[in-house]
């Protein structure tokens, strides 16, 4: 048998290691080939922690680990990328036709449950509340509630404050918003009250029960599942699709599509992304030609 270097060795049982603590605390699947990601992110962690390599942090993290070394370890692997209106059309389809759907089909029923899962740190969240606001007068006298969570707390922190930077605005706000919701600061904009008050960030693990969060009309759950193996997905789409209200709407990311056996939900034609549950009845407004 090959012996191994003991250098590729050490490399494997590390590999391991971090699968294994990123599997269990957060569903984050870590593919062997991205191995390479472990030394140029966790190596900072390790040097604030006080040891001198990254070996020397995995040595403590095989005893029984700091908690909080594991949450820096896990934000650190986590990808949170975002942006305002990321991917536009199905923001576009939210305003133009699910909201109407929404607002008939509930008639006496002024109720409107929001949640968007793995909402980094909450430019999704707020583009929903600007649509929200784009139909404000339809939503009168409406009890309207968008719930935002994350697990992780740096990203919440951020979302809290409403403050972005230029670049961060750049990316996906129209114009017409920035210049309606927010205000400019010396350096960064910070979105108005009126906007930022009607979503509530909460901390939550995907992996954890969602019976404390109740019923949705709406859960978004964007470039979240593409993170996780195929069982830890399934098992996430299972718990989102029986925390949608009778009638209610999943959106997934672009490139997130359920398994073709997974039966629960069924996507709803001409609305980029959002998924129907199977035994739902969607009369959804025709689209609006361009
Ligand atoms: C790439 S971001 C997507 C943000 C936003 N939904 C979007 O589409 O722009 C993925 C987010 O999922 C969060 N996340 C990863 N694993 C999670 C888990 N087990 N529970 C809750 N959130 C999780 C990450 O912290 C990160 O903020």
């Amino acid at each position: 048998m090959w012996d191994a270097p003991h250098w590729l060795t050490m490399k494997i049982n590390d590999y391991e290691l971090y699968h294994d603590l990123l599997q269990r605390n957060s569903g984050l699947s870590l593919p062997p080939e991205k191995t390479y990601l472990l030394d140029s992110r966790l190596t900072p962690i390790a040097r604030k922690w006080g040891y001198p390599t990254l070996e020397g942090m995995t040595l403590a993290l095989r005893g029984i680990p700091d908690n909080t070394l594991v949450s820096e370890v896990i934000e650190a692997m986590t990808a949170k990328d975002t942006s305002f209106f990321r991917d536009m059309t199905p923001f576009i389809a939210l305003g133009e036709r699910i909201l109407p759907a929404i607002i008939k089909a509930k008639g006496r029923r002024r109720e409107l449950r929001i949640w968007c899962a793995g909402c980094s740190t909450g430019q999704e969240a707020y583009s929903v509340a600007m649509v929200l606001k784009d139909n404000e007068i339809k939503l009168k006298g409406w009890q309207v509630e968008i719930h935002a969570t994350d697990l992780s707390a740096e990203s919440l922190r951020k979302a809290r404050t409403g403050n972005y930077t230029q670049f961060e605005v750049q990316r996906g706000l129209p114009i017409s918003y920035l210049m309606k919701h927010f205000d400019e600061l010396d350096d960064s904009w910070r979105l108005k009250d009126n906007v930022r008050n009607l979503v509530n960030f909460e901390q939550m693990n995907l992996l954890d029960s969602y019976d404390e969060v109740g019923g949705f009309d709406i859960i978004l759950c964007r470039n979240v599942l593409g993170q996780f193996e195929e069982r830890t997905r399934t098992k996430i789409l299972s718990k989102l699709s029986e925390a949608l209200n009778e009638n209610g709407y999943l959106l997934l990311g672009l490139e997130e599509k359920p398994a073709p056996d997974f039966t629960a939900l069924k996507p709803l034609d001409g609305t980029d992304g959002f998924y129907g549950r199977q035994d739902g009845k969607y009369d959804l407004p025709v689209p609006k030609v361009s």
